[in-house]
């Protein structure tokens, strides 16, 4: 009897150092409204966690959404890196060919060969311009509006990112196998990578030497700077939070060959409370929820365009329950009323397409930094976020997702989405759903 109440003492003591004054600021600075949004924390995080959280999660365990297909063994275009992370919780188990839906084995041979063949085209028609003028090189304009639809993967007007698609060195690697968890990876190499997202790859008000933007200075920065900078700051932060909550608590074992895995309070104190962050930490927080909502504008937006998709992996009653949950998801979104506003950025006239170019080369440059992550996992989650932010701002800004246009009859469409892409799109939205779940969970225990 002694000692259960000398156990209940104790837990009340360690009770009230957890909800002290200072390990409550990071939840107590996050209120109120979200940057550069007209919503609230509180309505995103009810919306969120009740609505989107749980319908996402058994979506994204369906065939079409688990199978990511990546290059992990693209060479870093900047840098010679030799620093492959030799940890073992870094390792990523490709997929075996008789794991693969044989419904997207088909579409990429189909892919393939039609790839190929207007590849050849194009490159023809480059060299008779070069020199032979006599010779009709007009494509027949059915054949220009398929070689739209097969090169869209590489059509440098409105993709934001460099996919791996076509690429022969990609494989299939099945998400729920590999999850986005704590690696171990860290150290010289981890860091520079966000250091030249930051220092070389985002916008920055002139001279300003720390990687993180004060708010203050960030407020004199324009819209769309704010926003890029928000974008990938909410993105690091969801990384982060994944990992606290994922993390290696034991090693693995005999008993316990997968080792033990769950939240790390002090690894996320230490990411994120004002003391350890230069009192930045909450709003790193509050870019994770502006993100979210950037994300959900984009699916929104693509309403239409998605409730037609077939989700096709070749076993009917999975793609006829994919049809449906996504239609479930979609209904959900739709009738959220506090969506981000992306209209009032690229206004105006040569000055706004400047900016809309330089944001697109700034992020499909982040794109490219993904291959020198030296840790496979990391690689493979970082790619995928980055595609699937790629693609929501691809739907946003490109004009071909604009109302008027998605009206009209798409079964003629002279763009497309990749399945890549949607996949992407989609783990990338659960990813920070998650997130919002997961610090939720932080919030409790702190509390
Ligand atoms: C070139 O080919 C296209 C379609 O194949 C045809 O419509 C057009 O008249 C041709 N032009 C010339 C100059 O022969
Ligand atoms: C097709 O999907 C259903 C439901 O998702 C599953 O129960 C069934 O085993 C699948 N069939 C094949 C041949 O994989
Ligand atoms: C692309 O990234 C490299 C490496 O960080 C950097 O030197 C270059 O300036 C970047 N270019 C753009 C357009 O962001």
């Amino acid at each position: 009897m002694k000692e259960v109440l000398f156990f209940i003492l104790v837990l009340n003591v360690s009770g009230s150092i957890f909800t002290s004054h200072e390990d409550d600021d990071c939840f107590c600075q996050l209120q109120g409204q979200i940057d550069d949004c007209t919503c609230n924390v509180d309505t995103v995080d009810h919306f969120n966690n009740v609505k989107i959280y749980p319908r996402l999660r058994s979506l994204l365990q369906k065939d079409y959404f688990r199978f990511f297909k990546v290059n992990l063994f693209r060479k870093c275009p900047f840098w010679q890196d030799n620093s492959q992370c030799g940890i073992r919780y870094c390792h990523v188990e490709p997929c075996k060919e008789n794991e693969i839906p044989k419904g997207l084995k088909e579409k990429d041979k189909e892919k393939f060969k039609e790839n190929n063949k207007y590849l050849k085209d194009s490159l023809c028609e480059h060299e008779h311009n070069g020199g032979l003028g006599d010779i009709n090189t007009t494509i027949s304009d059915q054949a220009r509006e398929d070689f739209v639809l097969w090169s869209a993967y590489d059509d440098a007007q409105d993709n934001f990112c460099i996919l791996d698609d076509f690429d022969e060195d990609s494989s299939y690697v099945d998400l729920l196998l590999n999850p986005e968890r704590y690696t171990g990876y860290k150290g010289a190499s981890a860091h520079r990578i966000w250091q030249t997202i930051y220092l070389e790859n985002c916008f920055r008000p002139n001279g300003y030497l720390n990687s993180y933007i004060q708010n203050h200075a960030l407020n004199s920065m324009c819209l769309e700077e704010r926003v890029f900078y928000r974008a990938i700051s909410g993105l690091h932060t969801s990384i982060n939070i994944h990992v606290c909550a994922k993390y290696l608590l034991r090693e693995s074992s005999f008993k316990n060959p997968e080792g033990e895995w769950g939240p790390n309070l002090n690894e996320f104190r230490q990411k994120f409370s004002p003391e350890t962050t230069n009192g930045q930490g909450p709003s790193w927080l509050r870019n994770l929820y502006f993100l979210y909502l950037l994300e959900l504008r984009a699916l929104q937006k693509a309403l239409t365009y998605l409730v037609k998709e077939e989700f096709y992996t070749g076993n009917e009653s999975e793609d006829w329950d994919t049809q449906l949950a996504i239609k479930d998801l979609l209904n959900i979104v739709q009738n959220f009323p506090y969506h981000f506003d992306e209209s009032t950025m690229f206004n105006g006239h040569e000055q706004a397409q400047k900016l809309k170019l330089e944001f697109r080369q700034h992020f499909r440059n982040i794109s490219s930094i993904m291959d020198c992550v030296g840790c496979e996992k990391c690689k493979l989650w970082g790619k995928l976020q980055i595609q699937g932010l790629g693609t929501a701002l691809k739907i946003l800004f490109s004009g071909k997702f604009d109302g008027s246009l998605m009206s009209e009859d798409t079964s003629k469409k002279s763009f497309q989405l990749l399945r890549t892409e949607i996949v992407a799109l989609l783990n990338s939205i659960g990813r920070l759903s998650t997130s919002l779940y997961e610090l939720d969970e932080f919030r409790f225990i702190l509390r």
